[in-house]
């Protein structure tokens, strides 16, 4: 459960929205409307579809229209049109008693300006919601503890508010939306007023739940690296409008605007790129069956091609199916008869690794074995991780000026698509303005 659909949702803020809907069907701009009629555009014809069990993180400056989409879900702001559709309910027809009902069923939400309530203890806030929801006391106390010990809070039920850490106490907020159970998970900037090392906590900790409890979340955040971390898909809004959707390395990859790529100019590469973007493809792989006269030919020297055209010093091996063998060291080839078949001569303990592995997880392991090998679902080799090729994926960064060498990157534009900018001085990263702590930070649920 938890899969939502939008179709052509647009808001007007304002008078005159019958207006602005016509102005905005001709495509006319939000500052053109505002000045035709005064009408604010808050978003304009959104149609996408979140998975269900899915992270979607909505992203975009201040003003972008993410916190009413995100409030358009249960309509806690009322679209001007378009349809919401929930695990096959149509919300835009509910009727207030129903909406109600399935708003408290279907939606959690998580705010980063909501308090605690102050004279209740930890448990009394968690199970706040179910109170509402008129669950027994005993359902109630079992089901706010079950979602404190997720948490982490255990042993500090009793306690109030005042007595927990800013971070404690958005960890209270988020067990108060995970207590009342319901599939889909609504997260307007959380985590934004923690300091870094509590907000990266916590982001890995939304993480570990959302495995473990398999919850639709939407999360609205400025913060790209949050973005990243949070691991799921990315929408790009600008002025109600959504630019592109897609998993990070996607958008890194094939920024659809020049605004995305000034959004995504100062993303963590290492964080976004899989092992399948860097991996070298064009180093020459070996048979086990050939021999080293013959592999030296295919490589074209009689030294063995030179080391210089080894990947990471050595060749990978596969066999007829594409399947890894092992890895043949220049040296060794260079030492070796020339009638010995390459089978023989192979080091079978080189590292291999799934093609979605996040480069950063890799790093530690180019620099000891100084290639890994690369395998996709269907277990065929795609090419190798060296410290040369990590070097050119990391210097192929959107809006920097080295020319990245052919072959390395797929981070290479698309034809047609306008050519990378350098660096912005007015770039849209918001990113300082989110980090900085604005003291006590709290959070509700609704
Ligand atoms: N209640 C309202 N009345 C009038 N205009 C509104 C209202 N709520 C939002 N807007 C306008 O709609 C647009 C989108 O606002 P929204 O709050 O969704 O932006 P946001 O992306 O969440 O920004 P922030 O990052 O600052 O929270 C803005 O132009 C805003 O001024
Ligand atoms: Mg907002």
């Amino acid at each position: 459960m938890g899969r939502i659909s939008l179709e052509g949702i647009s808001k007007i803020f304002g008078s005159n929205s019958a207006t602005a809907l016509g102005l905005v069907e001709q495509g006319k701009r939000k500052s053109d409307i505002a000045a035709a009629c005064g009408a604010i555009v808050g978003l304009r014809d959104i149609s996408f579809d979140i998975e269900e069990g899915e992270i979607l993180v909505l992203m975009g400056l201040s003003g972008s229209g993410k916190s009413t989409l995100l409030r358009c879900m249960n309509r806690l702001v009322e679209p001007s049109c378009g349809r919401i559709v929930v695990d096959g309910v149509d919300v835009t027809r509910l009727g207030r008693k129903d909406l109600l009902a399935f708003r408290q069923k279907t939606f959690g939400m998580v705010f980063q300006h909501f308090a605690l309530l102050p004279n209740r203890t930890i448990l009394g806030n968690v199970g706040f919601g179910l109170e509402i929801k008129q669950v027994s006391a005993r359902e109630r106390v079992e089901r706010s503890m079950q979602a404190i010990e997720l948490v982490g809070l255990k042993g500090w039920e009793t306690k109030y508010p005042s007595e927990l850490s800013g971070g404690m106490q958005q960890r209270a907020g988020l067990a108060r939306a995970l207590a009342a159970d319901a599939d889909i998970l609504l997260m307007d900037e959380a985590f934004s007023a923690l300091d870094p090392l509590i907000r990266r906590d916590m982001q890995a900790e939304l993480r570990e739940l959302q495995r473990k409890l398999k919850k639709t979340i939407v999360f609205v955040s400025h913060d790209l690296d949050e973005a990243v971390a949070l691991g799921g898909r990315i929408v790009l809004m600008k002025d109600g409008e959504v630019v592109q959707i897609g998993q990070p390395e996607e958008i890194v990859a094939r920024p659809a605007t020049d605004y995305v790529e000034r959004f995504v100019e100062h993303i963590d590469l290492a964080a976004v790129l899989r092992a399948e973007q860097v991996a070298d493809r064009s180093a020459p792989v070996l048979a086990p069956t050939q021999t080293v006269a013959e592999a030296r030919t295919a490589l074209g020297g009689t030294n063995g091609g030179a080391s210089g055209g080894a990947s990471g010093g050595s060749w990978l091996v596969a066999d007829g199916d594409g399947r890894l063998v092992g890895r043949l060291f220049a040296d060794r080839l260079a030492s070796a008869r020339p009638s010995e078949t390459l089978a023989g001569l192979l080091d079978l303990g080189l590292p291999v690794v799934p093609a979605e592995s996040r480069l950063d997880t890799l790093l530690a392991t180019v620099a000891a074995h100084e290639s890994v090998a690369v395998v996709g679902r269907d277990g065929r080799l795609i090419g190798a991780v060296t410290s040369r090729s990590v070097v050119q994926a990391l210097a192929a960064r959107p809006g920097t000026h080295g020319q990245p060498k052919a072959g390395a990157p797929i981070l290479s534009k698309p034809s047609g698509a306008p050519t990378w900018s350098g660096t912005s001085p007015n770039s849209p990263s918001t990113r300082s303005a989110t980090t900085a702590s604005t003291g006590s930070p709290s959070m509700a649920v609704g």
